[in-house]
């Protein structure tokens, strides 16, 4: 008699055979999920991490392999939210770490010499003179705090960033994230926000001169600021044009809005500071974080003397921004981590950053052939552009239309141009089972992946492209 599987959609089919294997090989975890769901919420920390049907739980890292409970390794690709760019626990912080302790460094609520240091590190990266820094301890209150200091200086309403657009779960930004069919990229992200403030955030479609133009021309005045990355991370790993970033520099200045650049992911990804220095477009603020605290919890909000003054004591009273960044803001332990990794990106430039480039290269170029070979159409994005050309991140597409360009967030994911789930869930799942950890279909390189890492991955790409074809038909 013909089981309920064998009637299913092959694609289907093909999800519950790897579900099934998924589940064979990681019985510690899915253990470790049912108790974290009795305790936690959704049974973890992070809705990224809680993919279904659980997600393996980690018992140890180093470079670019992770090992689960069950003493599964992976190739990660994922590199902790994209953060370790040499990869889990690099020697250089390791070493400084241990040394930091042993000293017994490990305080917090004081100022210390160590975030002088770092500070003076992100501003001289961004041009130096002038800049100032300040910390705090996530790349969402870098970006909430960004947008504050916008509104106080402009004393104006409205916040504008583009669809697609993640930065981080600061009710100013809660909106134009997931693309919703028949809404797009303009509807509000989560419940709890206020009605108003969801109203005076405005979105924008990224890399469209127009629609910039006109929203700037509508709305300018009522406009603090414009906040967008340059490159764009979990809206597609899509560059913006240069001409765009020149653009948006132009129409902000002309109507006194200020430009923010989210750099937390983009920043030291590309070269050892942000990637406007590739543009050649300067910001009013930029926010870091990820990287720049060497696996620890850094953010910065970076910006002008002028801008930047609006947080500062003598502004005094009423009209100054309550920036104040958190209890461990700038704790000792991070900012040597933290440290350790800018100035290691800094002196290794030269040979860190062509590597990281030619294997995000060869992992879109392979990953394309593997799919082409395979008689499955897939392309990839995260190869950037002239402007920002080396690039160490990738993601996989699967087109439901031949010419879909790939330089829009809506491109990849509105589920009508891009089968999202057999990314999201077949794919991914279809990898894990082969000991390869991805995100929306790829991630990030890290320098401690070799060649070795580089041929195991893209033969399992092989292996999931073939087997997808399988049951495609
Ligand atoms: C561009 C960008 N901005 C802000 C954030 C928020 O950072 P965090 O997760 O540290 O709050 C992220 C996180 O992925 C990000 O990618």
């Amino acid at each position: 008699m013909p089981s309920d599987e064998d009637n299913m959609p092959d694609l289907d089919r093909l999800r519950r055979r790897l579900l099934r294997e998924y589940r064979k090989r990681t019985p510690k975890s899915r253990a470790a999920f049912a108790r974290a769901a009795k305790v936690m919420v959704d049974g973890g920390s992070h809705t990224m991490r809680l993919w279904p049907p659980y997600p393996f739980f980690v018992r140890s890292a180093e470079g670019p392999y992770v090992r689960d409970l069950d003493g599964n390794t992976y190739i990660d690709y994922w590199q902790g939210h994209y953060a370790n760019i040499l990869g889990h626990n690099p020697r250089p912080v390791l070493r400084e770490m241990s040394a930091c302790l042993r000293r017994g460094a490990l305080h917090t609520g004081f100022e210390a010499e160590r975030q002088i240091e770092l500070a003076e590190e992100l501003a001289r990266g961004l041009g130096g003179k002038g800049a100032k820094v300040r910390f705090t301890t996530s790349g969402t209150l870098a970006t909430m705090y960004a947008v504050m200091l916008a509104h106080g200086l402009t004393g104006r309403e409205l916040v504008l960033k583009v669809g697609g657009g993640w930065h981080g779960a600061s009710p100013y930004l809660l909106k134009g994230v997931k693309y919703r069919a028949g809404e797009g990229f303009e509807g509000r992200d989560s419940a709890g926000l206020l009605d108003d403030i969801v109203r005076r955030t405005l979105v924008t479609r990224f890399n469209d001169l127009d629609d910039l133009t006109r929203v700037v021309r509508a709305e300018g005045d009522r406009i603090a600021c414009f906040i967008v990355e340059p490159f764009l991370g979990v809206g597609g790993f899509l560059a913006a044009t240069k001409e765009y970033l020149e653009t948006a520099r132009a129409l902000t200045a002309a109507r006194g809005i200020l430009l923010i650049f989210d750099e937390i992911i983009s920043g030291y990804r590309f070269c050892p500071t942000g990637v406007q220095t590739l543009y050649g477009v300067r910001p009013d603020l930029t926010t870091f974080g990820k990287i720049i605290g060497g696996g620890h919890a850094v953010s910065a909000v970076v910006g002008t003397r002028e801008v930047m003054e609006a947080c500062e004591r003598g502004h005094g009273g009423r009209g100054r921004v309550q920036f104040e960044g958190g209890t461990f803001s700038a704790h000792a332990e991070y900012m040597t981590a933290g440290l350790v990794m800018l100035r290691r990106l800094a002196s290794g430039a030269a040979t860190i950053y062509p590597r990281l480039a030619a294997a995000g290269e060869r992992l879109r170029r392979g990953i394309e052939r593997a799919f082409a070979e395979a008689g499955v159409p897939a392309r990839t994005t995260g190869g950037g552009n002239a402007a920002v050309a080396g690039s160490s991140l990738f993601m996989v597409h699967f087109p439901r239309e031949k010419d879909i360009a790939y330089d829009r967030p809506e491109d990849v994911h509105d589920d009508r141009r891009s089968n999202v789930a057999l990314r999201e869930d077949i794919l991914k799942l279809a990898l894990l089972v082969n000991g390869i950890d991805i995100v929306h279909g790829g991630g990030a390189v890290s320098a401690a992946h070799g060649e070795k890492e580089i041929g195991a991955t893209l033969a399992a790409y092989g292996e999931a492209a073939r087997l997808i074809k399988k049951h495609l038909g």
